[in-house]
């Protein structure tokens, strides 16, 4: 497979000491270009900051960086045009581009790379890549927070069986329910808001790993892409990928806590349920069965967290271990990265458009709410303000609901008398305690189900929302 240094061979960027040429396999294993065309925005925005610095500091003349900016913003529309050819010989986005500036404006493109490498031009875009992609994250994330804070307000009053281990526990209200979904989400929000902090930091000027001899202004360049700062330390800045794996964990969350609400949509819209109503649009039918609607898009959700919670181990395999200071093992990071931010942006968007369409079966959540003895808590909490202790309330109130599973009844359906054979201290005023409306109503604090208290959140949901 050898073969004697070439023609073609001499023209790579960094063939200079190479006296035999690339295999054709390795060229293709090692290339990158493939996947990593798609930060070419972001390594234009890099190159022009770098020649405006450079320019700035003296070291490329005003005539140099006019026309290394014009060539590379016309290599920029030409790649958004679709009109520009990505060549695997010259291994990824930062030479292909850079190839294309000489071509285009001669001599002059040769001096971009000064006091640069491709691996501090490479921590540059990724972060840039990051922080925007985060931002359209937090965007989506709002879209679906609202929709559930607006959903949550219109069923603040729907009475709703809440369940611990799938069982009847205690009855909530729908709008309590959506309402913990929300929180969720406002933790992820805090999250990527949190990693923003950290990926928004310039690693330019870092050079291959030592920084460069050149009287370079790194606060410059941090300025002009919109960094807070220049990054503290060079070896750190071009090898360090622990602000993408802290995007790819916060999204993991994210993946978690979509796949419980795609979990609990899933059941809900069954016949079994429900109690829920997806878009037609966003569900599909099957081949076979006439009568399906299936909820496909909830259930690729819920599958989908699986691979976002893959790249999240990939990152982390592939940073553990790696010595100071870049190495190419890096260059792994782009596909897993891509597919998170592409995966948690459909699914967010696939809720932002869910949320605001589904219908509730308000007579069905009641009616399931009356099954399975949602009020024996109230009761024993009746019989504890009545001088009881909980423990002997909780036996009491216990005895009571096998005596009515016996009669295939609710307690609340039960006589005064058949009620006071377990304990004396029940009076009539107990059937108020036994409804589904008392119970929820009696939740009456900061963080409860009763629906004054669900407004009260909606409000404060609302607010955060329109401060962010
Ligand atoms: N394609 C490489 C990456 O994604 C860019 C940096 C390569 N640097 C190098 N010296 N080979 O990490």
């Amino acid at each position: 497979m050898k073969k004697k240094k070439d023609k073609e061979e001499i023209s790579k960027l960094w063939g200079g000491r190479f006296s035999e040429a690339t295999d054709m396999f390795v060229q293709k294993f090692t290339s990158s270009v493939a996947f990593d065309k798609r930060l070419y925005q972001y390594d234009i925005d890099g190159s022009i900051a770098h020649a405006r610095m450079l320019c700035k500091e003296g070291i490329l003349s005003s005539d140099d960086f006019n026309q290394i900016k014009s060539g590379l913003e016309s290599i920029r529309d030409e790649i958004s045009s679709g009109q520009f050819i990505w060549s695997i010989e010259l291994e990824d986005v930062h030479m292909n581009i850079e190839s294309a500036l000489v071509e285009k404006i001669g001599e002059v493109g040769k001096k971009l790379h000064t006091a640069r490498s491709r691996n501090d031009q490479i921590a540059t875009d990724i972060r840039l890549y990051v922080r925007d992609e985060i931002d359209n994250i937090c965007a989506l994330l709002t879209r679906v927070q609202s929709a559930l804070v607006n959903l949550a307000e219109r069923e603040a009053n729907t009475i709703f069986p809440g369940f611990t281990h799938l069982q009847t526990a205690q009855p909530v209200t729908f709008g309590h329910h959506l309402l913990a979904w929300y929180e969720m989400l406002d933790r992820d929000f805090m999250r990527f808001r949190d990693c923003r902090n950290r990926v928004n930091q310039s690693p330019l000027g870092s050079a291959a790993l030592a920084g460069t001899t050149f009287p370079i202004d790194r606060y410059y360049t941090a300025e002009l892409l919109g960094f807070q700062k220049p990054t503290n330390n060079s070896l750190d800045s071009v090898s360090d990928r622990d602000f993408a794996i802290e995007l790819a964990a916060a999204g993991s969350l994210l993946m978690t806590h979509l796949s419980r609400f795609s979990e609990e949509l899933v059941l809900w819209n069954s016949v079994q349920f429900n109690f829920v109503n997806l878009p037609q649009s966003f569900c599909t039918g099957s081949s076979i069965m006439p009568q399906k609607i299936n909820p496909d898009v909830p259930e690729l959700v819920r599958g989908k967290s699986g691979r976002v919670f893959g790249h999240l181990f990939s990152l982390l395999s592939l940073m553990k271990s790696q010595p100071l200071a870049y190495n190419k093992d890096n260059q792994e990071d782009k596909e897993p990265l891509f597919d998170i931010v592409d995966t948690i942006k459909d699914c967010l968007f696939a809720y932002s458009e869910i949320i605001p369409a589904i219908t509730c079966n308000r007579k069905e959540m009641l009616e399931s709410s009356m099954k399975g003895f949602a009020t024996a808590t109230d009761l024993a909490d009746y019989l504890v303000i009545k001088g009881l202790p909980f423990r002997d309330a909780h036996g009491v109130v216990g005895q009571a609901v096998a005596y009515a599973i016996k009669r295939h009844c609710d307690l609340s359906e039960l006589t005064i008398e058949q009620l006071q054979k377990f304990s004396n201290l029940i009076e009539p005023d107990v059937f108020e305690v036994l409804t589904l409306e008392g119970s929820v109503n009696a939740r009456n604090h900061m963080g409860g189900t009763a629906p004054n208290q669900v407004l009260a959140a909606v409000k404060a949901a609302k607010k955060e929302l329109s401060d962010r």
